[in-house]
């Protein structure tokens, strides 16, 4: 057999194995004879040389004038467009979602490093009128320092890039420890990165588990900032230590998104979109449509269409072109997955279709499980509050608006929402009453776009927003600046004579 593929580390501009030369394998999760290849299985000596080098190369970026910063990303940008297809295939390789899915992930990458680089030449500050005569007041933003990067499998481009490229851009140096599924899609990012002129220890990768490489990272005192997303209770964990450490931390979570369907919605509308935000990601998005609440009068006939539509889907490996959904990233994911609905079917709830693995030879070396509906679901249920991240939506009916609006609101999530009515009052009152960060009239919970916040509320986040120009204020700090040119010294609030 050929040897298997080796990818290490960046540190410092060289590509480097981990110091004990221990490794771990990535597997493709459709079929698990198929090895990507093997990592760097990295420690606290490969975490420490990466923050040193982020370090060492702070002051020199932090000093390149932004719009210079800027020409990099682009650049990287336009590499990336042109990688597209290769970087898609690998990561449809390595975490299982289509390739339509895995293309506009790569996408989002692309569209953010635009966005990002327009930032070079605008990063705004305020310039505002000083109380007292020949004084100039001003706030203008600075880098943070070394800011250390745990990212997740789901959008194994895009969401690094959502961190890495307004990093950048803000004069920050960056050490990324990416997820133990993912780690080919960060490494291909970076590489393209480097490609582009990203000088050598302004972006490190580390690659490894949470307790062997994410751990020394969140503890090195030098590093300044974690920005995490992942489950909402690595995160609290992830708060803790950073509170312990001093450090800047912003956190994006967990989801229990819910779409709300009135009696007055296109149905059809709201099934294609119920079908594309629960079973799309096989149900791996923070923004994943896990609940719909289904106005009683519809209820039925919304189930009833969206079974068979559940039911058409082609499951299978990614790369096919005809596949709608893949499978599970791992073994446990889809453990979980099966723990859920076993909990869901003891709870009551009635389950319409799904609830077990496919069969046949295409599907025999995967982590694949079924496009599974529950209806007949109360909100007090396990399924219908807790976040599962597979392919498992809770239908919940009932009698009106406000009803539905209690029920959406009855989790410990907030991340993205929707609502499908023709009633433009319905709209604007889910719209101001949803307990969310994003919310959608008459479309899915997922389909953020780069140039608005990402983000939510409750235990989805910690009050940061990703995305948008709301990232500057995670990965800059404000400074105030008042200049006097007045030859004296004047004094504010003191000097004024009433
Ligand atoms: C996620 O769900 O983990 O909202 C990120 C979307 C994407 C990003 C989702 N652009 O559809």
């Amino acid at each position: 057999m050929a040897s298997p593929a080796v990818f290490v580390n960046l540190i410092d501009g060289a590509w480097v194995p981990a110091r004990s030369g221990a490794t771990f394998e990535n597997r493709n999760p459709a079929d698990s004879d198929d090895l990507i290849g093997v990592f760097a299985r990295s420690g606290e000596a490969d975490v420490k040389a990466a923050v040193e080098a982020a370090r060492r190369a702070w002051d020199g970026w932090r000093l390149t004038p932004a719009p210079r910063r800027a020409e990099i990303l682009f650049r990287a940008s336009q590499l990336l467009m042109e990688r597209k297809e290769d970087h898609a295939r690998d990561m449809t390789r390595e975490m299982g979602k289509v390739l339509k899915e895995t293309r506009g992930d790569v996408q989002e990458a692309i569209d953010t490093g635009f966005y990002s680089g327009g930032e070079g030449r605008r990063l705004f500050g305020e310039t505002v009128p000083a109380e007292l005569p020949n004084k100039f007041a001003m706030s203008v933003r600075s880098p943070i320092g070394v800011c250390g990067l745990i990212t997740p499998w789901n959008f194994p481009m895009a969401i690094p890039s959502w961190k890495i490229f307004p990093a950048l851009i803000c004069g920050n140096t960056v050490v990324i420890k990416p997820a133990t599924d993912t780690p080919l899609s960060v490494i291909n990012f970076v590489r393209t990165l480097a490609d582009a002129g990203v000088p050598p220890g302004v972006v490190n990768v580390v690659t490894g588990t949470g307790s062997e490489t994410g751990d020394p990272l969140l503890r090195h005192p030098d590093v300044r900032l974690i920005s995490f997303t992942g489950s909402t209770q690595v995160g609290r964990s992830i708060a803790i230590a950073c509170a312990e450490t001093y450090k800047k931390c912003s956190l994006e979570m967990g989801g229990k998104n819910a779409m709300i369907v009135m009696e007055d919605a296109d149905l059809d509308l709201a099934v294609e979109a119920a079908t594309w935000g629960a079973f799309g990601t096989t149900g791996q998005r923070c923004t994943a449509t896990s609940r719909a609440i289904v106005h009683r009068k519809v209820a039925g006939e919304f189930a009833e269409r969206l079974v068979a539509r559940a039911r058409a889907l082609r499951i299978g490996n990614g790369l096919d072109e005809a596949v709608d959904m893949g499978p599970c990233v791992n073994e446990s994911q889809r453990a979980t997955v099966e723990s859920y609905v076993a909990i869901g079917t003891k709870e009551g709830a009635r389950l319409l279709t799904g609830g077990k693995r496919p069969t046949g030879s295409h599907v025999a070396r995967g982590w694949f499980y079924e496009p599974t509906i529950f209806t007949d679901v109360r909100r007090q249920m396990r399924i219908a509050k807790e976040e599962i991240f597979g392919p498992v939506l809770s239908i919940l009916p009932v009698e009106d608006l406000d009803e539905a609006v209690a029920v959406a609101n009855d989790v410990d999530y907030g991340l993205s929402g929707a609502i499908f009515t023709r009633d433009v009052n319905r709209a604007f009152r889910a719209m101001r009453d949803l307990e969310v960060g994003i919310f959608y009239v008459n479309s899915s919970t997922i389909g953020a776009e780069v140039q608005l916040p990402f983000g939510g509320v409750k235990q989805t986040g910690n009050g940061h927003r990703e995305a948008g120009t709301t990232v500057l204020d995670i990965f800059t700090e404000w400074k105030s600046i008042y200049v006097d040119f007045s030859g004296r010294l004047q004094k504010a609030q003191i000097d004024r004579v009433d």
